[in-house]
């Protein structure tokens, strides 16, 4: 598969075959994903491959845990909705054939020295240069999912299990200064692909 078809073929994916994903097409898409640009170059990423069903399931549990103890009952229809949909996913997700937890790190960039001088703290200077170290995790984030895709698998990157991000790092072992980033399931893909609606290039560029 080429780059651009790669690209225009990638979508978020979060039902799979019952297959397993071996470790080594993991570590194939572990290791584009570590081609990206960042910040220093500082690579701010370990990524964690877990292909046992039931330690899937148990980080998905961690995070449903998590979810009870912080979303109120549902009170409307509206919250229902919103809530069930929220379970369903992450219920998908502890079904995955295989997770990628990502850590990540705050790092002292460039701008740090002068911006720290002025006595800001390292997060308040993080804050002011747009979250590098974010950005870098994500320009990974994006090689892996390119990969899996390029490889035949179907991907999706979650944030939500992030209101779990304590237990999850103890679970992993993830220790600081590092700390959760996402989390990314992969599979074989269960259905054909649905693509998600896009926004038409003149919405999104224009010359200056
Ligand atoms: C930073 C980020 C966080 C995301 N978190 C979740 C998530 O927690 N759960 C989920 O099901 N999808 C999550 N997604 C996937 C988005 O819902 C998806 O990318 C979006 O709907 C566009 O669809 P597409 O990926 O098929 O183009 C996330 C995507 C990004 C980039």
């Amino acid at each position: 598969m080429q780059l651009k078809e790669a690209m225009e073929a990638r979508t978020s994916v979060r039902t799979y075959l019952p297959e397993p994903v071996s470790v080594d097409d993991l570590k194939e898409m572990v290791r584009l994903a570590g081609r990206a640009p960042s910040l220093n170059n500082a690579q701010p990423w370990k990524y964690y491959a877990v292909v046992e069903a039931s330690r899937c399931q148990r980080i998905a549990s961690l995070v449903e845990q998590k979810l009870h103890t912080i979303l109120p009952e549902p009170k409307t229809d509206a919250q229902q909705k919103a809530t069930s949909k929220l379970f369903d996913y992450v219920g998908l997700f502890g079904r995955a054939p295989a997770l990628l937890i990502v850590a990540t790190r705050i790092y002292p960039g460039f701008l740090d020295d002068a911006l720290m001088t002025t006595g800001l703290a390292r997060e308040a200077a993080d804050a002011v240069r747009g979250h590098p170290y974010a950005m870098s995790l994500g320009a990974s984030i994006e090689n892996l999912l390119l990969a899996a895709t390029d490889m035949g698998y179907g991907a999706c990157w979650l944030t939500v299990p992030q209101v779990a991000s304590a237990s999850i790092e103890r679970d992993v072992g993830i220790e600081a200064p590092w700390r959760l980033g996402a989390v990314i399931s992969v599979g074989r893909p269960a259905q054909e692909a649905i693509q998600s609606p896009k926004k038409p290039i003149e919405e999104i560029f224009s010359v200056l």
